[in-house]
């Protein structure tokens, strides 16, 4: 993981294609006037897509869906997301947890499937992280119909660290996540307000920040491959079967031998987190210290709720 200055500067895209020509480049935002689009429809109609391993990229979603007139879907529901895109409006929001600066797997695969519904659509995203992605936000372009050119709003927030068993990444919960989540909320006010006027930011998608994102992205398919069939399990495990029950992508299940893996973990470090026993472990085998509990105190609880939603 990098660190990144945080000098960054509001930028016209002609002053930022300027400075990039010239080598330099601490931009990481483009803010521009309102598309004319964006200003006849005042951002109306706004359907916003969370998928959260551990709590942070709900909240955040959530946030901003009680400050903006916009529904909260969490991609966990059973539900027909085509019906729900096309009778969401003509604005669809994502926002997810940056891996290593790229997309979570079943985020991309769920714009993929839904490939021909978002056709057409503008878009809105948020990234959720713990120090640093350059194009966290960027990186979900790379999915969508229409690459980059539709996306009205991109942001990223700072949030607790749920890498618990990375011992230079420690982590906190209760008052200690105050302030971050203070910032978040600042930015989600931030964004809510914007997109009401029409104000397009492009957080991650300028060059230099595609440049940073790539210094890290490039390795993360290798990263996750490695570890779709890498989980671990301990001898403390007392086969309770809360790892299998919350997996977001059904990769975990408890057999007669104890917890089974079916190569197929996006490495979202949910089960790492939940476990009472810390006796689960993904890609770094070291056992967790001190278990991330959400922002909420019980993202376990959250996840199982979005999970067993079944509106249409
Ligand atoms: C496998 C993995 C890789 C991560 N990579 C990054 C990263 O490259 N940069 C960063 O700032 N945070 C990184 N994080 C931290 C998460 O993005 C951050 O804590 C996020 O807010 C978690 O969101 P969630 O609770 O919605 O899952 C990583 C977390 C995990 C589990
Ligand atoms: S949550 Fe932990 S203790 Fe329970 S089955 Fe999974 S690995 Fe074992
Ligand atoms: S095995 Fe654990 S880390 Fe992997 S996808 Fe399932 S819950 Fe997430």
């Amino acid at each position: 993981m990098m660190l990144f200055c945080k000098h960054s500067t509001f930028l016209t895209p002609e002053s930022s294609k300027s400075r990039a020509a010239r080598g330099g480049g601490r931009c990481i935002l483009i803010l521009r006037p309102a598309s004319r689009s964006l200003l006849e429809t005042g951002g109306s109609g706004l359907i916003l897509f969370y998928f959260s391993g551990t709590g942070n990229s709900r909240y955040v979603a959530r946030a901003f869906c009680e400050r903006y007139p916009a529904q909260c879907r969490s991609i966990e529901e059973h539900a027909d997301f085509d019906a729900l895109i096309a009778a969401g409006g003509d604005t669809v929001g994502f926002c997810y947890p940056v891996y290593g600066s790229s997309v979570p797997q079943l985020m991309r695969e769920f714009v993929q499937a839904h490939a021909e519904a978002l056709s057409g659509k503008r878009f809105v995203i948020f990234c959720t992280q713990l120090i640093f992605s350059g194009d966290g936000a960027h990186a979900l372009t790379a999915f969508l119909p229409q690459g980059e050119s539709n996306v009205i709003y991109a942001e990223h927030f700072r949030m607790p660290n749920n890498l618990c068993n990375v011992p230079v990444f420690p982590v906190t919960n209760g008052p200690k996540n105050d302030r971050l989540l203070r910032l978040a909320q600042a930015k989600v006010r931030r964004a809510a307000a914007e997109i009401s006027r029409g104000i397009v930011r492009r957080r991650g998608f300028s060059r230099a920040s595609v440049r940073l994102g790539r210094s890290q992205s490039v390795f993360w398919p290798g990263v996750e491959s490695a570890a779709a069939k890498d989980v671990w399990i301990d001898e403390s495990c007392v086969r309770c079967g809360l790892c299998a029950r919350i997996c977001p992508t059904g990769n975990l299940s408890l057999g007669e031998n104890g917890v089974e893996q079916a190569g197929r973990c996006m490495v979202c470090y949910r089960c790492v987190n939940a476990c009472p026993k810390s006796a689960i472990t993904v890609l770094i085998h070291a056992k967790p210290r001190r278990r991330y509990l959400g922002v909420s105190g019980n993202f376990i609880r959250d996840a199982e709720e979005d999970a067993g939603r079944t509106e249409i």
